[in-house]
């Protein structure tokens, strides 16, 4: 034999040499969900060790995320019912507390990177990402509410903004409306290619965003969210995306879309962020909490996973547990 693979395969220093993918706590991005008022943080009963901070317990953890090399941080409001409206309009509100907190966050540790979330639903007593009237979500009249929102973030610190809407045309017109008000160097991470998925059910229920349950209005996003059989139709939405100014293209979910991510690593210059999200999360922390599982292990396969499919950035869950492990 003159070929055997196994030769590079002898030591740990060998496999070192030779890996082509690794995982490093720059490319990880750490999800974290804020509420109203200044009670303790409560933990996630389905992904462990997250938890919902308040705006004074949040900065606990966003300095020792740092402490560990984690820089970039998603936010996520919890909002409480009576904030929420038919137009969202809380999402711009200047006492609103995500937007006050992004500001402590950012004049106490400017180091860190914070992605904002773009779209109606946290604020809408709906619970869709877009504006609801007579049994469907609008399309272009949502556009306005979320520059506005786009603006308030801008203003409030936020370095990238993350539209999670999925509505057409929505990334021009934000990037346009930031501009305008001189935020140029804000930054769009785009949630290009988002699926109307079955794995978002922990976020939503945490963050009580789900869409309500009444006859007249939808029941679910699917008239806005792409359809989970289709990855041609990812290709149109990141063209569209990155013709409209968006700096980063998003993929999610991550883990039952790793193809989704490689045709658009292969088919975009752009930086591909997937967003391995709470559903897929919480089926991993079941099974690690059964013991079915090498927590460890599995924590870092996954990730690696996502990373070899083509993803630059990654949204996980798990980001810390991944950058706690031993060496
Ligand atoms: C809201 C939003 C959702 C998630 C991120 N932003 C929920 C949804 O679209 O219904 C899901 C993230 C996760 O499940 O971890 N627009």
């Amino acid at each position: 034999m003159i070929e055997r693979p196994r030769r590079n395969r002898r030591s740990s220093s060998i496999r070192a040499l030779v890996r082509e993918h690794r995982v490093t706590a720059d490319d990880l991005i750490v999800p974290l969900f804020l509420a109203e008022g200044e009670g303790q943080p409560v933990e996630l009963t389905s992904l462990t060790g997250n938890y919902i901070w308040t705006k004074g317990t949040i900065l606990g953890e966003i300095e020792s995320c740092l402490s560990l090399g984690l820089r970039t941080f998603i936010l996520f409001p919890k909002v409480d019912a009576s904030h929420k409206d038919k137009t969202a309009s809380y999402g711009c509100d200047p006492a609103n507390f995500y937007l006050r907190s992004a500001t402590e966050i950012k004049s106490k540790f400017p180091e860190a990177t914070l992605i904002s979330d773009v779209a109606m639903d946290p604020y809408s007593v709906d619970g869709h990402d877009g504006l609801v009237a007579d049994g469907s979500i609008l399309n272009d009249e949502t556009l306005d509410i979320l520059a506005d929102m786009s603006i308030a973030q801008a203003e409030a610190g936020f370095d990238i903004l993350g539209p999670s809407d999925m509505m057409d045309g929505r990334v021009g017109f934000i990037r346009e409306a930031l501009d305008d008000a001189g935020y140029s160097d804000t930054g769009i991470m785009s949630y290009t290619a988002k699926y109307a998925s079955a794995f978002y059910g922990p976020f939503r229920d945490a963050l009580d965003s789900a869409p309500v349950d009444d006859p007249t209005i939808p029941s679910d996003k699917s008239t806005y969210q792409m359809d989970p059989a289709n990855v041609r139709e990812a290709i149109r939405e990141a063209d569209l995306d990155t013709a409209e100014g968006a700096d980063y293209l998003m993929v999610k979910p991550a883990l039952h879309y790793l193809d989704v991510i490689q045709t658009l690593r292969r088919h975009s210059e752009l930086p591909i962020a997937a967003y391995h999200v709470s559903g897929e999360c919480a089926m991993l922390a079941a099974a690690i909490k059964h013991g079915y599982l090498d927590r460890d292990k599995a924590i870092a396969e996954t990730l690696l996973s996502i990373k070899r499919a083509g993803a630059d950035a990654i949204i996980s869950y798990f980001a810390k547990a991944y950058v706690m492990q031993p060496e």
